[in-house]
């Protein structure tokens, strides 16, 4: 359940029965009302303003008005007690038989008052080219999100909106025209690289790739034929990587390419709208503002060569996503330097008229080493996906081996995709982050490996429990601060996601986890669990608590796409 949002529509509804306060509560009193958690537990599980907002319109001493509503919120049934503290702020403790109840726990876990469809493109690789840093946090920050949101009961279709049709597209073939097939995945990781260099230095070469573009768009068989061979070759790669860093398969590897068929259909939109202008041969749609500020350049809808451009293929998978899923809305996941794209994008489809649904870019920061630079490897260059895992592999087992550990490689790789990933999804989205190995793969802290430690140590617990033939069982006993800690945390878990979610915050889940492993091991130091001289009812209780610590601590780490191993 949703502890916080319980607990706040109940205090609402009990203030309502007041007469002098139902009086002159207005909406906006009510949006301001805050429950909040006081730092020190000793206060009160939560804390509310609501005496102080309504002293000016009772024309009475906040005190006396908390003291009114204090006798109201005593009525609940889960409340346990209610104190008034400074100038009338109403401190509220709830009921220990309450927060261990086993219903909190099961209620609701599924249902979203109103369930949205909601398309995601993230990821959007480009063919040809291999998945590298850049890469890291569109594919984890879009893939967690998309598993929030199916959690809390959303629809989502995922798109991988390939960049597989434009001028890197005419750069590879005129590579192979000269060079021959690529044979191998080397091959296929250098021809666009070395065709990209070439077109820097030699003018006539980046003509022939503009044109060899035009052609494979324009249908040419030979160059199609071309294309159909070596695009495979560097999805499998794409695919392979995904695989290794545990990304749900894509709904739609739908990009550039497929998209095309829809070009025709919103051209005909644009020119019986009147939007698009010829310029110096382009087709450009112009979104300027009278209140623009800063430079806003036109959309380029069509480039000289006769090209598809990029911002064409966005407008057409705008046309297709909202034809076809009807979506409330489109979330995009991709690096802040696209944000002018995207702001000249929906500007363009607004104008259309194609922005039947709510478009959101989510651009995020960059990941930087220690001098705030983008992270480049020793030899200086931008690590690939596969070298920054594999580095940070090697760290894991650097780290194992210190502390006399001899871990499977496969425990290993679960332990170094903890690492990558929970420092990747830590960091405000938003916001550069420094990226430091060492620190990442350290087995304390706010670390992916500390969060697998306390799963692996829970899985144990439970294991151990279930080997002895314990069973979980509720019973009225006073609960210890650690054990309810533990309990107000697990019943914040709906809150968290579903603010994550709709602040397309995956930071906070993963701020979460760590608050929740934190609670866990306090708990685990402070309350034995399975000891002969603990009291068979505690026992029972305390497994119960585990249970639930358990399930939630597991689906926190599946929302984050991490692997448990068996044992660390
Ligand atoms: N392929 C693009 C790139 O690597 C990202 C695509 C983002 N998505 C989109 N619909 N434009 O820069």
């Amino acid at each position: 359940m949703n502890l916080y949002k319980f607990v706040s529509d109940n205090i609402k509804s009990k203030i309502q029965e007041i007469d002098d306060v139902k009086d002159v509560l207005t909406a906006d009193i009510e949006n301001n009302i805050a429950l909040e958690v006081p730092k020190i537990r000793d206060f009160g599980d939560y804390s509310t303003n609501v005496a102080m907002l309504l002293a000016r319109p009772m024309k009475k001493a906040p005190r006396d008005i908390a003291q009114l509503i204090a006798e109201k919120i005593k009525e609940l049934d889960f409340v346990a007690d209610v104190q008034i503290a400074g100038p009338g702020f109403i401190n509220l403790f709830l009921k220990d038989s309450f927060l261990i109840a086993p219903e909190q726990f099961c209620q609701g876990y599924k249902t979203v008052e109103k369930q949205l469809m909601v398309d995601m493109d993230y990821g959007s690789y480009n063919i040809g080219k291999q998945l590298h840093i850049g890469h890291l946090r569109t594919t984890v920050v879009g893939d967690t999100f998309n598993r929030i949101a199916r959690f809390l009961g959303h629809k989502t279709k995922s798109y991988n909106h390939m960049g597989d049709w434009g001028l890197p597209m005419g750069l590879i073939i005129a590579w192979i025209l000269e060079n021959g097939m690529p044979q191998n995945a080397d091959d296929i990781n250098r021809m666009y690289p070395a065709s990209t260099a070439r077109a820097k230095e030699d003018k006539s070469w980046l003509e022939t790739a503009q044109k060899a573009t035009v052609e494979l768009q324009s249908g040419n068989p030979e160059y199609n034929q071309i294309y159909n061979t070596f695009a495979p070759m560097s999805l499998d790669q794409i695919s392979k990587i995904l695989k290794r860093l545990n990304i749900l398969p894509f709904d739609e590897n739908k990009g550039e390419r497929l998209v095309a068929e829809y070009v025709p259909k919103v051209q005909k939109i644009l020119d019986e709208k009147n939007l698009v202008v010829r310029d110096d041969g382009a087709d450009i749609i112009p979104v300027k503002l009278d209140s623009d500020t800063a430079p806003m350049p036109p959309v380029l809808w069509r480039s000289s060569t006769g090209a598809q451009t990029y911002a064409a293929a966005d407008l057409a998978a705008i046309y297709y996503r909202t034809t076809t899923d009807k979506p409330d809305d489109i979330v995009y996941f991709t690096d802040n330097r696209q944000k002018l794209h995207f702001t000249q994008v929906f500007r363009a489809a607004n104008k259309a008229g194609l922005d039947t649904a709510r478009l959101q870019h989510v651009g995020f920061g960059t990941i930087t080493g220690a001098d705030g630079k983008p992270f480049k490897t020793r030899d200086g260059n931008v690590p690939q996906m596969d070298e920054m895992l594999d580095m940070v592999c090697d760290s894991v087992r650097a780290r194992a081996v210190e502390s006399g550990k001899n871990l499977p490689d496969e425990t290993i790789e679960m332990i170094a995709l903890a690492a990558l990933k929970f420092n990747d999804l830590m960091h405000d989205v938003k916001a550069d982050y420094v990226f430091d190995v060492d620190s990442v793969t350290q087995f304390e802290g706010r670390t992916g490996p500390y969060i697998l430690y306390t799963a692996v140590r829970l899985n144990a617990v439970v294991k151990k429990a279930a080997d002895m033939g314990l069973t979980a069982a509720v019973s009225d006993i006073q609960l210890k601060p650690e054990e309810r800690n533990l309990l107000l945390r697990l019943l914040d878990f709906r809150r968290v996601l579903e603010n994550a979610f709709a602040r397309r915050a995956t930071d906070l889940l993963a701020n979460y986890t760590y608050d929740l492993a934190q609670d866990i091991n306090t708990f685990y130091h402070n309350c034995p669990i399975l000891r002969d001289d603990v009291a068979e009812n505690i026992k029972q209780m305390r497994l119960h608590i585990v249970d639930m610590a358990q399930k939630t601590l597991n689906t926190a780490i599946d929302l984050m796409g991490l692997r448990v191993p068996d044992s660390m």
